[in-house]
């Protein structure tokens, strides 16, 4: 009985510190249409299983008068949970302390955290909602940011990381964020910005608004740093359990299998779905679909470089990569953002063992000034480089064109893919009928006396020769030619006959892929 004050000592300090900043911040924070920090951590995890460690730490700043100013647990809530019962490690930052502001112990807090991620091989996922480096610490706050940049580093590759921005996060709030594997943001309510809107009018005299500056839209649309961008904060913390049943805990593990869909199942309707026109577009997302487990697929950078489309599935219940051309945008062309964007997907699909399923429609790179002078030699050179690099098991469905050196870049057979597939629809070709035939029967066509109808004949010739699969198939530069209805059932069954893949890269303290 002699305990009993004690107990209800320990239970009231817990209750303070579960309030933050008061309930007149928690308040003010509702009113902005956001949820708290521990209120995410309740839409994020498995009810009843968060697990908080710290929360009697308290800074210990004596400047700008903040030794009167001290909340119980700082301004980040950290610790432990479950995702449909996988465990997780966590933390999110509390804005109604100090504006979420990162301070010497707030960082000691996330530090341990991830330490403890790294330690256990399982997932880390920050909530961001933080004005930055709280600026009375000064140098100390600083610090704090490159103490976990440096785990972000180290845990790259090992074990996934994401990250939900869900309030403004500004300064070194959106650098950690920038070095994990996924970003999210909430419409309207979230914002990324290195400086924001004061000191850029400050600087350049440029007005803009935290929205037009930072906001969803331009992270999801323009920037290509937010890969899925949701409406409201339940969404976004929703969408982050969805990503996690894609992924395994580490990459010494492989992602969760989920029995589902008929493996043998075939869709009719891809045999109709390639025009006969090669310049006539279609949704290549109408053959993801219906090739997919139930038609589920997981979108990674949806509004941004849309003419490559990237993201997560499965295939008769395995996990799986998806990255393909998108004839609907822009012909399926690859430009900069586009590889670069590729190019990110098949790496950290590589660094968690998850297979890569690459559907091709590819008229080139995109030629012009613009292009050429931001650097798409390098861009280009960053997809081949990831292509290449990746030892996960790799198929390569070729719908319709593979011209020049997007051929060889979309996983091709030269670049150890394992399996690659065309249908009969399949142009493998230097490039197109139409820009070969200028070029190589340039000076026959100026001395024809009807240049319209021998560039015509010569067109059809060369289609015949070469605008289809079987050259490449004759030289075993593709597998086999098949049925598109038959595309499931036969990435099904590579997938098991390569479950077993072993392949490595040379030793070497880390390759150079071209930045
Ligand atoms: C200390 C901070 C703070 C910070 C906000 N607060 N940012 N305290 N350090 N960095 C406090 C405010 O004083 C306020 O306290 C409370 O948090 C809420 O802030 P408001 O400004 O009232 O909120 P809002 O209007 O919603 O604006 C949010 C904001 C703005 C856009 C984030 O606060 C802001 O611009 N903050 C500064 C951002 C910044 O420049 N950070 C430093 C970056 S340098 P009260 O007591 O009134 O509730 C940096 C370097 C690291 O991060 C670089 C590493 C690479």
């Amino acid at each position: 009985m002699s305990e009993q004050p004690k107990i209800q000592k320990l239970n009231e300090l817990k209750a303070h510190s579960r309030l933050g900043g008061g309930q007149a911040r928690i308040d003010a924070q509702h009113k902005k249409g956001r949820l708290t920090a521990r209120e995410r951590l309740d839409f994020l995890l498995d009810k009843g299983s968060f697990r908080e460690v710290d929360p009697f730490v308290v800074h210990r700043t004596h400047d700008f008068g903040l030794d009167e100013q001290k909340f119980m647990s700082d301004s980040v809530v950290t610790g432990w949970g479950t995702v449909d019962g996988r465990l997780v490690y966590v933390y999110s930052q509390d804005f109604t302390v100090f504006g979420g502001s990162l301070g010497e112990v707030h960082a000691e807090k996330i530090c341990k955290i991830m330490d403890m991620a790294m330690k256990n091989g399982a997932p880390i996922i920050g909530l961001n909602d933080s004005g930055g480096a709280r600026i009375q610490e000064g140098v100390v706050a600083l610090g704090g940011y490159a103490d976990i940049f440096l785990r972000n580093t180290m845990a790259s590759g090992v074990i996934p990381q994401i990250s939900a921005i869900m309030g403004p996060c500004a300064g070194g709030a959106v650098y950690s964020p920038a070095l994990t594997d996924f970003i999210f943001m909430t419409r309207n309510t979230s914002y990324m910005f290195v400086t924001g809107p004061d000191v850029v009018k400050a600087v350049t005299h440029e007005e803009v608004t935290q929205e037009e500056l930072g906001g969803a839209s331009v992270h999801s649309e323009k920037s290509g740093v937010c890969h899925v961008a949701a409406d409201s904060e339940a969404d976004t913390l929703y969408l982050i359990r969805k990503l996690l049943g894609y992924l395994p805990q580490n990459n010494m593990e492989d992602a969760p299998f989920a029995t589902a869909d008929d493996p043998l199942r075939m869709d009719e309707s891809l045999n109709e779905i390639v025009p006969d026109d090669a310049n006539k577009p279609y949704d290549i997302k109408d053959i993801i679909r219906p090739i997919v487990d139930d038609g589920n697929f997981f979108e990674i950078h949806e509004n941004y470089a849309q003419n490559i489309v990237v993201g997560f599935a499965r295939l008769g219940g395995h996990s799986v990569g998806i990255i393909a051309n998108q004839p609907a945008v822009l012909a399926g062309v690859l430009d900069i953002d586009a590889s670069e964007k590729a190019a990110r997907f098949v790496r950290f699909c590589d660094a968690f063992n998850i297979p890569i399923i690459t559907f091709e429609d590819v008229p080139g790179f995109l030629p012009g000034t613009n292009q050429e002078h931001h650097g798409i030699i390098r861009s280009g050179a960053k997809l081949l480089y990831a292509y290449c690099e990746a030892t996960v098991p790799k198929l390569t469905v070729i719908t319709r064109k593979a011209y020049g050196g997007a051929y060889c870049v979309m996983s091709s057979k030269h670049i150890r893919s394992d399996l690659n597939l065309a249908w009969p629809t399949a142009e493998i070709a230097v490039m197109g009928p139409d820009g070969a035939v200028n070029i190589i029967f340039r000076k026959e066509l100026e001395n024809a006396s009807d240049p319209v109808k021998r560039k015509a004949e010569l067109v059809a010739e060369y289609k015949e020769k070469f605008a289809n699969p079987y050259v490449a198939a004759s030289r075993g530069y593709i597998d086999d030619v098949i049925e598109p209805k038959e595309t499931r059932p036969r990435l099904i069954n590579a997938l098991e006959m390569l479950s077993n893949k072993r392949d490595a890269n040379p030793a070497k303290k880390h390759g150079n892929i071209p930045l």
